[in-house]
């Protein structure tokens, strides 16, 4: 069978809507189209229960304890927003605003992406109030050692958040067992709907509190007004119950697929390096530098062909390196030259290939192309070349 082109190969920017997230969708946009905080007859209640199934799901699938946990947002965006601005304004007003600006260190990462424990450990003050950290990077993949962290931040009795964007429905996340106190999620990412997203707040152990950041008719237990979206959250919903049935198979398979296309790109590139952790990375993602090219002329290259990112679909508009690759120690031409691949649901084994065959088209044309290429090649150090012209 021909292939549709250009192949998506972008997952981790968004991923198609699942038909059968769609499905369960559509009803809700018109005979059950009632207000769920609409009490007092049964187009509400039904409205209310599609909601409520909803958050079931989405509990189930990070391991909530109580769907009370879960509070709807309109994404993965304003979830981290309500989370980071909401604790730091509740527990500031808590400790009667001790200070005036909020201090934020940046732990550094090792080569692989990976965050060490031990010096988050050592950044902490008694000053500290929360810890954030994004579960599994959206461009390298690595997945973070989150429940050391949450271990960590129970024995200093901070609040722990965590962006889990990119990792919900695609590894397992267990808020209990990673002793997660605030989590972000959104559809979009699992195959569900754009628009809606989650912030998980922990209710028991500790009770975490946030100030809300958007005021109004109290919907969301207090912390966050605005009527809920209810066919996009019984989409999310629906997403959230498929990724919990499939995830383990799905993650095989896509992880099979990745290292398939790994295989044949780095095997006929050389100097292609492979960014974020050997294994600790999401199953679906595969970021690799290619030296010589830039990124972007590569996606210039495979446009009609394939739609992939550059390292960093945030800062490929100003054609700055990934600040991602460039934090993992990487000179900036490496940094300037990363491709990011991501698989999904729908990936076939025939995608994989083509994209694979493609992209070492591209990257050798390009090199066949390039001076620095030719110089390296023949031995030059290209560190030691003075371009001033005189
Ligand atoms: C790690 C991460 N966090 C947050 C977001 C934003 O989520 P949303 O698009 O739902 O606002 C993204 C989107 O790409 C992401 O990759």
């Amino acid at each position: 069978m021909a292939l549709k082109l250009p192949i998506f190969m972008d997952s981790q920017s968004t991923t198609p809507v699942d038909p059968r997230v769609l499905e369960a969708m559509i009803p809700y946009f018109t005979e059950k189209f009632g207000h769920p905080a609409s009490r007092n007859h049964p187009f509400g209640w039904e409205a209310e229960s599609g909601v409520d199934v909803a958050r079931d799901q989405i509990a189930k699938l990070i391991g909530a304890r109580d769907p009370k946990e879960i509070v709807f947002t309109s994404g993965g965006t304003e979830a981290i927003n309500l989370a980071l601005k909401g604790v730091v304004e509740t527990l500031d007003v808590c400790k009667r605003l001790e200070r005036q600006g909020v201090e934020v260190t940046y732990v550094p990462v090792g080569r692989d992406g990976l965050v060490d424990v031990e010096a988050v450990r050592a950044a902490l003050t008694d000053k500290t109030i929360l810890i954030s950290i994004m579960f599994a990077n959206n461009e390298i993949g690595t997945i973070q050692p989150v429940a050391a962290l949450g271990k960590l931040a129970k024995e200093k009795g901070i609040i722990f958040h965590t962006d889990a964007t990119q990792a919900v429905g695609k590894t397992p996340v267990d808020v209990e067992a990673m002793g997660i106190d605030l989590l972000s999620a959104t559809a979009h990412m699992l195959y569900g709907p754009k628009g809606v997203g989650a912030l998980y707040v922990r209710r028991k152990n500790p009770r975490v509190r946030i100030a809300p950041m958007v005021d109004g008719g109290g919907h969301e237990r207090g912390m966050r007004s605005g009527t809920v979206p209810v066919p996009l959250v019984v989409g999310f919903g629906k997403a959230a119950e498929i990724s919990r049935e499939v995830m383990a198979e799905e993650s095989q398979r896509l992880a099979g697929l990745r290292d398939r296309l790994q295989e044949q790109i780095v095997s006929k590139v050389d100097e292609a390096y492979v960014n974020g952790h050997p294994t600790l990375r999401l199953p679906h993602n595969l970021n690799i530098s290619f030296a010589y090219v830039e990124g972007e002329s590569v996606l210039m290259g495979l446009n009609k062909e394939a739609a992939l990112a550059s390292g960093s679909a945030c800062t490929s508009a100003t054609l700055e390196p990934s600040y991602v690759i460039s934090a993992l120690g990487v000179d900036s031409e490496l940094a300037h030259s990363s491709i990011r691949f991501g698989l999904h649901r729908f990936s076939t084994e025939e995608e994989v290939d083509f994209v694979a065959r493609k992209t070492v088209e591209v990257i050798h044309r390009l090199r066949e192309m390039s001076p620095l290429y030719e110089l390296a090649k023949e031995g030059v150090d290209l560190k030691s070349i003075h371009w001033k012209a005189e």
